[in-house]
């Protein structure tokens, strides 16, 4: 089997099958990667970059080892200490990496829609590894791996994302998986951080409530409050916004069952979530982490044109 696009440019595009064929070859790298010796020579002289226009700890150094796992060459660009900083556009930049036979490119812009303006010009695969407020799909395959391997499914699975929809790749990407895999959804945070028609356009139930949103699920995907991309005053305080949407300790103790927590990090503590319940039993915040490199080294594999059925 193989996948019915050459890039991975978000969630939105991929067919049921084609989430289907991740989540399954991730199983199958996650085995390898418990094994004492964690590589396989599927991408022997694949040369990948991984442009990253910016910050990232996780996604930067999961695709990095999922490639080395995958024995690739890789090169690593940052915007600082770069020619970007000097003023060379993004396209100038990956024709003149390509033009030194670099096959793949795994890139995070600010900009929403900078890897798919970068597919219509460079011939090379593309992933997606969060661009803007639009998508971030690898985290949306890791979280559905991850909740897949904790709960045994994903049909019919209540998932609440809680928090700043509105800023959220993470949460796009997550809606269109989960909302393709038969997941139920229901977006909750302060109004001001709910896009106004996300109901309408993308098939969710919307609860201001954090108490009743927590009653309800079965898994609690808590995002970030994204200052950085809030250009206006969007809530009182951080305090205030701990106190009224906060995912705590309190709240989980008073639920009639125990619930899955998972953020994808970088997690704001004391503000989106509590550190009792972060670092507590009910977290899966690490296998996420760890879960990433497998289902990376799945996305690389079968985009690299070395999966059999892709020849
Ligand atoms: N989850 C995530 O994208 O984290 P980083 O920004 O550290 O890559």
């Amino acid at each position: 089997m193989s996948l019915s696009t050459r890039h991975l440019l978000g969630i939105k595009d991929l067919t049921v099958d084609d989430i289907s064929l991740i989540l399954t070859t991730a199983e199958q790298f996650k085995e390898v990667l418990q094994r004492p010796v964690k590589k396989v020579p599927s991408l022997r002289d694949v040369t990948i970059v991984n442009l990253f226009y910016e910050n990232s700890t996780r996604t930067r150094f999961s695709f990095e080892l999922a490639e080395k796992r995958l024995s690739a060459d890789t090169i690593n660009f940052a915007v600082s200490g770069s020619s970007a900083a000097k003023g060379e556009t993004l396209l100038d930049t990956v024709r003149n990496i390509l033009s030194m036979k670099v096959d793949m490119v795994v890139m995070r812009h600010s900009a929403s829609g900078a890897p798919h303006f970068l597919a219509k010009h460079i011939p090379a695969a593309i992933i997606n590894a969060g661009d803007g407020v639009n998508e971030h799909p690898t985290q949306g395959l890791l979280d559905a791996f991850s909740m897949k391997e904790k709960l045994g499914k994903l049909e019919g699975l209540k998932v609440a994302l809680i928090g700043d929809i509105m800023h959220s790749r993470v949460a796009m990407s997550n809606i269109y998986l989960l909302n393709k895999m038969g997941a139920k959804v229901t977006v909750c945070g302060p109004p001001t951080l709910i896009p106004k028609y996300i109901r309408e356009s993308f098939g969710v139930e919307v609860n201001y409530d954090i108490k009743e949103t927590l009653e309800w699920c079965d898994v609690a995907n808590v995002l970030r409050i994204q200052l950085e991309r809030q250009n206006q005053v969007l809530f009182s305080s951080l305090r205030e916004y701990n106190i009224a949407y906060g995912v705590k300790r309190k709240l989980l103790d008073n639920l009639n069952k125990e619930i899955v927590v998972m953020h994808p990090g970088p997690i704001n503590r004391g503000v989106e979530l509590d550190s009792d319940v972060a670092d507590s039993k009910q977290s899966i915040i690490l296998q996420q982490v760890e879960n990433g490199v497998a289902v990376r080294m799945a996305v690389l594999y079968l985009l690299s044109g070395r999966n059999p059925a892709n020849n």
